[in-house]
């Protein structure tokens, strides 16, 4: 799959998502974004880029902290997410608030126009996410901040997914996903440079930015039900596994998730599983 190709499957698959997605009953996304904004800490007045902004997680925060004299600009592949933030944004009344349809690894946008740059688990589905990074770093002010979360990675990480549901999944089923999402690629793609926080610092600084901080904290991931998690699942990245998925392992897979997950569950109370995620936070080296 060339890289057009694997785009398009990446906004679409986004697109279906944006009505539901992080509306389903699981808190996830919307906790991380708060905590990412609470690590970059905009101050009033400053402007604001998040990256893959999806529906808003980092957007409202950062809109909160900068305040009226300041602006958050929220740029996101898929068009759809684009609007539900847009709709929200004009719901609450958030004058400061702008969101952009624009493939967030080439952003076209003035130099030095952003104090912040955010990217909550957006910037892994880039092709080339140190080469973005570079393009990041061009587009701060001096002494601008950069921030973005990702997925704790490890040999065995199943995209989208916290390690512990990797054994959840069986893994001929991943080889249903497009060839960039397939393990050995991931392993490819993140090992060089978001596995190792080494490698990681070294990336940043290539990029253009010093004191770079990586921090893994977990984030309580907290679902309904067994049923409520899989349901949500749809919503999010995973969706790209769900419809590479033939009818029937795409059932099984299903019925295997939902009893697994309702066995982790104390009784009727909620699913509630801590998941790694890291925060990667650096300056502008200027
Ligand atoms: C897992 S969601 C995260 C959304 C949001 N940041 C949040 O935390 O809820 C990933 C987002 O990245 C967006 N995305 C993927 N590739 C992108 C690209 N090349 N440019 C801009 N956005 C992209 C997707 O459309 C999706 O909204």
């Amino acid at each position: 799959m060339d890289t057009t190709t694997y785009k398009t499957a990446v906004t679409q698959a986004f697109n279906s998502a944006a009505a539901s997605y992080d509306r389903m009953g699981v808190e996830f996304f919307t906790p991380m974004g708060r905590r990412l904004v609470e690590r970059v800490a905009p101050r009033p007045g400053e402007r604001v880029l998040d990256v893959g902004c999806g529906r808003g997680a980092c957007i409202f925060p950062a809109a909160e902290r900068v305040g009226a004299t300041g602006r958050v600009l929220g740029i996101d592949i898929a068009e759809a997410m684009v609007t539900e933030a847009r709709e929200q944004a004009r719901r609450q009344g958030l004058a400061n608030v702008e969101t952009r349809a624009m493939d967030g690894e080439y952003p076209e946008l003035p130099e030095r126009s952003f104090d912040v740059v955010t990217g909550s688990y957006s910037v892994i589905f880039f092709p080339d996410a140190p080469a973005a990074l570079a393009r990041y770093a061009k587009l701060l002010a001096d002494g601008g901040r950069l921030g973005f979360t990702s997925p704790v990675f490890t040999p065995d990480t199943f995209p989208f997914l916290p390690p512990v549901f990797t054994e959840l999944i069986p893994r001929e089923l991943l080889r249903n996903l497009p060839p960039q999402w397939q393990p050995e690629e991931l392993t490819r793609r993140f090992n060089s440079w978001l596995a190792d926080p080494a490698d990681l610092v070294r990336t940043l600084a290539d990029a253009g930015f010093h004191t770079a901080e990586v921090v893994d904290e977990e984030v309580a991931m907290v679902a309904e039900s067994g049923t409520a998690w899989v349901d949500w699942s749809h919503t999010q990245g995973m969706r790209l596994l769900w419809q590479h998925l033939p009818e029937r392992e795409s059932g099984q897979l299903r019925e295997r998730l939902i009893t697994a997950l309702d066995a982790m569950r104390a009784g009727d109370g909620p699913l509630t599983i801590g998941v790694p995620v890291r925060y990667v936070t650096a300056t502008v080296t200027r």
